[in-house]
């Protein structure tokens, strides 16, 4: 039987991951060291995985939890745009040293595939709309420069070492179980959070600044598919919805589901933030056969409804 480890299995998207291999019956293992995952995150389906508390900064651990494992599916990261920035020897260490670990790992134990969570970070503040892959990038951020040094890695292996690997860059990622609560958490949570206790609503900058707001079961589908696809292969991929929603077009749909007016409170811009991304999937669609099944509407509403539901 396949035997998947999801590094960073018990964060946000990787536990989703978790979620949907266990539907499919999937054996699944994690690696996680917890320091932003949640071992709530995957309370439902505790039973059913192994879980190893380990870092990928640590090569002996990586290398246990890759023993066996047919694919990969390397998530574990340190996540934040302003957390980089604040600390980006710890963005180096975690995303660049913590991958090349996973990599090797991975090719020590014969993997059959490894697919990389990469960023639409990579692209920086670039003008030229919608993003393409073939795009030089120009990373604005020690986040982003860690996950564009990353995935050069991942080709490179998949060039030089023969161990398959795919990179997957995310835009944006909402959805059920993101953290709302640190200083660093992502805009959505942050304001369903604050909208759910009628609380100002805090937008950096003039909240026009534009995303491609990606639901999290598109990325799910995303890693699943890219994984079993050979087609893949030393790929690297946009995954997003092709929308373009400001911080000011969120506010206003959480008024229209919630049936009661927010206040906005405007703050400075945070270094590190870009004006807009808006991805081109032309290239995921015409290899792969990849659509995005959830927009971001349908995911937004889906996930107020988690956060009504599973936060006091
Ligand atoms: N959320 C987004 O919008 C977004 C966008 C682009 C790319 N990504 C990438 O997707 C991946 C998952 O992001 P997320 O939003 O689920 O973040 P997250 O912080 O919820 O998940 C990351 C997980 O990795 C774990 N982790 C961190 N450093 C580790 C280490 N050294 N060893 C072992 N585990 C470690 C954390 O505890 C956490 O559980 C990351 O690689 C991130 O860079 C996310």
């Amino acid at each position: 039987m396949n035997m998947w480890l999801v590094t960073g299995g018990a964060g946000f998207i990787g536990s989703n991951i978790v979620e949907e291999l266990i539907k499919m019956g999937e054996k699944v293992r994690i690696i996680d060291n917890f320091s932003a995952g949640k071992i709530e995150n995957l309370s439902d389906f505790q039973d059913k995985i192994e879980i190893i508390k380990g870092d990928i900064r640590n090569y002996d651990d990586i290398r246990k939890a890759a023993k066996d494992a047919t694919y990969v599916l390397h998530q574990a990261a340190m996540r934040s745009v302003p957390k980089s920035v604040d600390d980006p020897r710890g963005a180096n260490d975690n995303n660049i040293t913590g991958t090349l670990n996973v990599l090797m790992a991975s090719k020590e134990n014969g993997v059959k595939k490894l697919v990389y969570a990469s960023s639409s970070s990579v692209y920086g503040d670039c003008k030229v709309f919608p993003q393409k892959e073939s795009l030089c990038p120009s990373p604005i951020s020690p986040y982003a420069v860690s996950k564009l040094a990353a995935e050069h890695y991942c080709v490179m292996f998949s060039k030089t070492f023969g161990l398959p690997t795919t990179s997957l860059r995310y835009f944006n990622v909402f959805g059920p179980k993101q953290p709302p609560e640190s200083m660093y958490s992502a805009v959505i949570p942050k304001f369903i959070e604050l909208a759910l206790n009628k609380k100002p609503i805090e937008v950096h900058w003039d909240g026009k600044q534009t995303r491609d707001f990606t639901y999290v079961k598109n990325v799910v589908d995303a890693n699943i598919m890219a994984a079993l696809s050979s087609k893949a292969d030393g790929k690297v991929y946009n995954i997003a919805c092709q929308s373009t929603i400001s911080l000011l077009d969120i506010i206003g749909l959480l008024e229209k589901f919630l049936g009661y007016k927010l206040e906005r409170k405007f703050m400075p811009k945070r270094a590190g933030d870009v004006r807009k991304t808006w991805a081109d999937i032309s290239l995921i669609k015409k290899e792969l056969g990849y659509k995005p099944k959830i927009s971001f509407e349908e995911g937004l509403l889906k996930t107020l409804e988690w956060f009504k539901n599973n936060r006091g």
